[in-house]
């Protein structure tokens, strides 16, 4: 069997979680691939809702194996406190989730550069969640990271102390913020214990031997394409590939064993954060998307940016991934607009274009067109011919225009609130 992948298209939240929730019981194992608790995946079922930063969404079906891949960077205190979150659920994730011993670690320190490195930058920061993110895949470009494998050494104190120096040299340089070092060192220090009780795989042979044996596989995104630190929207991006093509790195799996390529976009788009969004509503129709569509940061809390949805962006990055199905999310968030809108082209200096360009301006300007609204709520809605005619052809559109089959739409933040129109 091949793998099958589920990421978002957008600038992240495209609801990644709910949609691999939905389809992990179709699965054996559920991977996660790259990102860290930058990462807030929204699960919602039987009137409760979960946040997942490091662990993959399948950890609620029962008997389904999740595995942490080498791509993935871990803070203990997170993971520890996710691990807990699950106990309190009463979810036995015993024998069922797993982590590589390549996946690296996220320091204190790790953190702690994060956030002088953000204040260093002043206006012109990237929005960072503040994880560690950036400066923990910095040191495993730069060969001098720890990982999840070197926690049971001897001398792993000692190259924790040797690294923690090395960015403590580096903070001098930076300015100063408000940071308990200490205390949160000894909360890392802390939940390692948490993190040695967690079965360690060398995953890239935990992977290929279940690929061999036939078990169906779904990996599991993070972010979005356009935070993609090669391809997306540099420098406001994230640090690891969030594309398709970080499967392969984040899990040790070549090319050929990609199956179905699972894209997922809101009918809208929303980003967190800094950096350009061409189709960004800066009026009291931006403001009714980010009300109805509770457009909050389900890691950090903050309020989203909210726009129409880019049909150029997102041909960009379905050309990107290899989309071979796309999953549309949110669309009751429009239930009560009496226009949609699409962007479908860019004007830039006096030119019309469908490319995302090397960067993206004040001089670039979405052309639109207007799709009248359905104004009327999609509750219960299971079948796609069941949909209000205006919802049925706005969605008819997309997909032609990008040119991929929309195999599911959702129509709410529940597990079951889905409209299914293939069984992949
Ligand atoms: P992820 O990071 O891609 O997993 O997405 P997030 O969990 O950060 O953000 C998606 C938000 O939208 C969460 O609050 C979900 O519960 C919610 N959500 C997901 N699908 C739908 C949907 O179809 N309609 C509505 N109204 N909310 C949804
Ligand atoms: P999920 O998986 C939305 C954004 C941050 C910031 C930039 C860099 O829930 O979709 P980082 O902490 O990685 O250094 O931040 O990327 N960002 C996300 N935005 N969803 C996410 O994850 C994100 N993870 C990072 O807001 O702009
Ligand atoms: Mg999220």
């Amino acid at each position: 069997m091949n793998i099958d992948v589920i990421l978002g298209l957008q600038w992240g939240d495209e609801g990644k979680g709910k949609i691999v929730d939905y389809l992990a019981d179709r699965y054996d194992m559920v991977a996660r691939f790259q990102g860290g608790p930058n990462a807030g995946h929204t699960l919602v079922f039987d009137d409760k809702k979960y946040v997942l930063h490091t662990i993959p969404s399948g950890i609620f079906r029962k008997n389904l194996v999740n595995l942490i891949g080498n791509g993935v960077v871990i803070d203990p205190i997170t993971f520890e406190k996710e691990l807990i979150n699950l106990q309190n659920a009463s979810v036995d994730y015993s024998n069922r989730l797993f982590l590589s011993q390549k996946a690296h670690l996220i320091l204190p320190t790790h953190r702690l550069l994060d956030a002088a490195n953000e204040a260093a930058k002043g206006k012109s920061k990237i929005g960072s969640t503040l994880r560690g993110i950036g400066p923990t895949y910095m040191d495993r470009t730069g060969r001098n990271s720890l990982r999840v494998g070197d926690i049971h050494k001897d001398d792993f104190i000692e190259r924790y102390e040797k690294l923690k120096q090395k960015h403590i040299a580096i903070l001098t340089s930076l300015p100063q913020v408000d940071f308990d070092l200490k205390g949160e060192e000894k909360k890392w220090m802390d939940s390692l214990k948490t993190l040695r009780g967690i079965p360690q795989v060398n995953s890239e042979y935990f992977v290929n031997r279940a690929i061999r044996n036939g078990q169906r596989i779904l990996a599991e995104g993070a972010q979005g394409s356009m935070l993609d630190v090669d391809f997306g929207t540099y420098p406001y991006v994230t640090s690891s590939n969030t594309i398709t093509a970080g499967v392969c790195i984040g899990l040790g799996v070549s090319p050929d064993k990609i199956g179905e390529v699972i894209g997922i976009t809101k009918a809208y788009c929303t980003r967190v954060g800094g950096g350009p969004f061409p189709t960004e509503l800066f009026d009291a129709t931006g403001e009714k998307l980010r009300k109805e569509g509770h457009e909050f940061g389900a890691t950090t809390g903050r309020p989203r940016r909210c726009g129409w949805i880019d049909l150029p962006q997102l041909k960009y990055t379905i050309m990107l991934n290899g989309v071979t199905q796309l999953v549309l999310t949110k669309i009751d968030v429009l239930n009560s607009f009496d226009e949609v809108e699409v962007a479908t082209s860019y004007q830039i200096n006096g030119e019309t274009t469908e490319e995302v360009p090397y960067e993206i301006t004040d001089e670039l300007q979405p052309n639109y067109i207007s799709h009248k609204g359905w104004n009327q709520s999609l509750e219960g809605i299971k079948i796609f011919n069941q949909l209000p005619d205006t919802a049925q052809k706005y969605i008819s559109e997309l997909e032609k225009e990008l040119q991929v089959p929309i195999t599911m739409i959702s129509t709410g933040p529940d597990r079951k609130e889905l409209i299914s129109r293939t069984v992949i």
